[in-house]
């Protein structure tokens, strides 16, 4: 007669390849008559002080019998599925893995990082939450000067002590920062998200991004600027662009000015993007003021250089069409499936 054992040892061996051969081992194990009815049976005939190992032992087994029987079963039906051309075709390519894309924002971020890393420039980066010094006065605004308001700050409350912080409202306070620690010559692009205390809408944000850059040598000229310029409007809106330069104020530079890029969806000719006016305006540019040189611990009797700064949002809205900058801070995949990767 088998033992336990035996029947343990056979039923962790066992493979069926028929339907038929399935039925027979439940048969032989699970029906009444069959090998397990017969176990439990048994119990009666075992002594009283092994009768409890004994019942687990052929608790053991059953569930063992069953474990197979269902894998065995479910490999069989599917086996027969595909025989009969039936749903689980497992020749077919695996259901694809839906993989994300990148930000709008991310994307142009990146496209301008790598037209300015072509000609030597660096990446730099700063703190978003900025000291009075590095967000206005290094970079010459005077205390109490309007010009403060042109840039409605988010200013954050100390407690203990009178020195003024603030979410800082430009990447300019990157510049400094960089002057501050690099000797020249300098060459470095700064992005970064930026914040202002403005009603939000379809044009306007209380926080948006954009990329500075900062160019500081000995013998550096507004002619270096233009051309610079004029290289990546031309890599990022394409070969014909032309680039236009309007006189402008910002503290820190001397002279400032305003660049606009011919319409790249008229050509120039205009269309209600360019307000008919054939031109975008897409950044600030100038020479950086001596003063913020001196702040900064260069010598503007040695050195000269440029900057500018420029809203990713901004030329993402013009590069992809997008008439709502809000889109962009919703997270609707919907909007942002939109955007392969590049
Ligand atoms: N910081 C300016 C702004 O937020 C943009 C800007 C203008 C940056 C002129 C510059 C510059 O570096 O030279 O509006």
């Amino acid at each position: 007669m088998s033992t336990l054992q035996d029947h343990l040892t056979e039923v962790e061996g066992y493979i069926a390849t028929t339907k038929e051969e399935v039925e027979s081992f439940r048969l032989k194990y699970l029906s009444k008559k069959g090998i397990l009815a017969d176990l439990f049976a048994e119990m009666k005939n075992i002594a009283p002080d092994q009768r409890k190992e004994y019942g687990q032992q052929v608790n053991e087994l059953k569930v063992k019998v069953e474990e197979k029987l269902t894998s065995f079963q479910s490999i069989l039906e599917a086996a027969e599925d595909v025989a009969a051309g039936g749903p689980v075709d497992l020749t077919l390519p695996a259901a694809p893995m839906p993989i994300g894309s990148r930000h709008p924002i991310t994307l142009i971020r990146n496209r301008i990082i790598s037209i300015f890393t072509r000609i030597g420039f660096t990446v730099s980066d700063g703190p978003e939450i900025e000291d009075d010094w590095h967000n206005f006065t290094a970079l010459n605004f005077p205390e109490n000067h309007p010009a403060r308001d042109m840039q409605d700050t988010f200013f954050i409350e100390m407690k203990s002590g009178s020195q003024s912080v603030a979410l800082r409202t430009h990447t300019s306070s990157v510049q400094v920062r960089v002057m501050e620690t690099t000797k020249p010559p300098i060459r470095s692009l700064m992005p970064g998200r930026v914040f202002r205390n403005e009603a939000i809408s379809a044009r306007a944000h209380c926080f948006f991004h954009q990329v500075e850059g900062l160019y500081i040598d000995e013998g550096v000229t507004f002619a270096d600027m233009k051309q610079t310029l004029l290289y990546f409007s031309r890599e990022m809106f394409g070969a014909e662009t032309q680039i236009r330069l309007r006189p402008s104020y910002f503290p820190f530079t001397e002279p400032s000015a305003e660049m606009d890029v011919t319409c790249e969806i008229c050509k120039g000719k205009g269309c209600n993007v360019c307000k008919y006016t054939g031109w975008l305006e897409i950044m600030g540019c100038g020479m950086v003021d001596p003063n913020v040189l001196r702040n900064c611990g260069i010598d503007p009797d040695k050195y000269s250089g440029f900057a500018f700064g420029m809203g990713i949002e901004r030329i993402a809205m013009l590069k992809y069409g997008v008439k709502d900058l809000r889109l962009f801070s919703e997270n609707d995949v919907r909007f942002l499936r939109q955007f392969a990767a590049e």
